[in-house]
């Protein structure tokens, strides 16, 4: 049996982070793809994560080009390809330009890996995933956006910093866009099953509750050029793992909802189960009334940038 194939669109901070980290987990050979312009970069990135083989002791392959040829067959496509943001912007800033580049991506896995499952990480995410699917036309099954295990990963973070506990006892849930407006879920959030509310005053809580809405923002001033990547690509490589061991884990995802949690016809960070088929299951988590209202804020300003989108498009 031949070796599973991830290719990875765009070999930027994320993208290249990306490859690598997918080399070293020897889950499958990585591709990593970027535009005729960047000459030999892709393939010298390639290249150069190849030779930390040695090192590290894996043994799929890693090549970088910008021939789509190289995708053919791909059992997953990642796309990171986009402007990422600078300082003071947000993420909804980058829609329009985006949507442009990342289309054509689409176009493209249609053509070289109909049977993939994609995932997308250019933002803003939950608008991207929507470009991605109708551009391909895959099913909801086979489109999923990287943004929930990111955000909870944040959240994770400093909610073992505060309470000085290692991160693996901490599990948290942040549901909603990709957005200013995302929601994380204390009360599913835990530390060895017991409930964060029951954990830190309520004062505290909500500081890391901003934290957790703002860390791309606090990362994007720091680094003043680019946005963050070594997180968002950590995370991704779980869901593309999730998938390739066919594994069953239930991460936050933006997925395209068909009715669950009231929302029909838009990507929203909900928790799904991943699976070889990818989307396996959205997960149904009970709300309350100040939970609910906060998730339709956000499915709100999802709605609001598509209705941009579709504006300009229409054009
Ligand atoms: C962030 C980008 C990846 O949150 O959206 O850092």
């Amino acid at each position: 049996m031949s070796r599973k194939k991830v290719t990875v669109v765009g070999a930027g901070n994320v993208g290249a982070s990306l490859a690598w980290t997918l080399a070293r987990m020897n889950l499958s050979d990585v591709v990593l793809l970027d535009i005729p312009e960047t000459k030999g970069m892709p393939a010298g990135k390639a290249l150069d994560m190849k030779q930390s083989g040695a090192i590290f002791g894996f043994d799929g392959d890693i090549v970088g080009g910008s021939d789509w040829n190289l995708a053919q067959g791909s059992d997953v496509v990642v796309i990171t390809a986009g402007v990422p943001r600078k300082p003071g912007m947000s993420r909804d800033d980058l829609l329009l330009i985006n949507a442009k580049i990342v289309s054509s991506v689409a176009v493209q896995v249609k053509a070289k890996a109909p049977q993939s499952i994609v995932i997308v990480i250019s933002n803003p995410l939950d608008a991207m995933c929507a470009v991605v699917q109708r551009v391909t036309g895959f099913p909801r099954e086979r489109v999923l956006g990287m943004a929930g295990v990111l955000d909870s990963a944040r959240m994770r973070t400093f909610l073992a910093q505060e309470l000085n506990v290692s991160i693996n006892n901490v599990h948290a849930c942040v549901l909603g866009g990709h957005g200013d407006s995302m929601v994380p879920l204390p009360r599913y959030s835990t530390v060895s099953g017991v409930s964060i509310v029951e954990l830190l005053p309520k004062d505290r809580l909500e500081k890391i509750i901003q934290r957790t809405r703002d860390g791309g923002a606090e990362i994007v001033k720091l680094l003043e050029t680019g946005s963050a990547f070594y997180a968002p690509s950590a995370s991704a490589a779980e869901m593309v793992e999730a998938i390739l061991l066919d594994n069953k884990k239930i991460l936050p995802c933006a997925a395209l909802l068909q009715g669950e949690y009231g929302v029909k016809g838009l990507f929203v960070g909900v928790p799904v189960k991943l699976g070889a088929r990818g989307l396996e299951e959205v997960v149904i988590l009970k709300l309350t009334s100040d939970e609910e209202k906060a998730f339709k804020t956000s499915v709100d300003s999802v709605q609001s940038l598509l209705k941009v989108l579709d504006g300009k498009l229409t054009k």
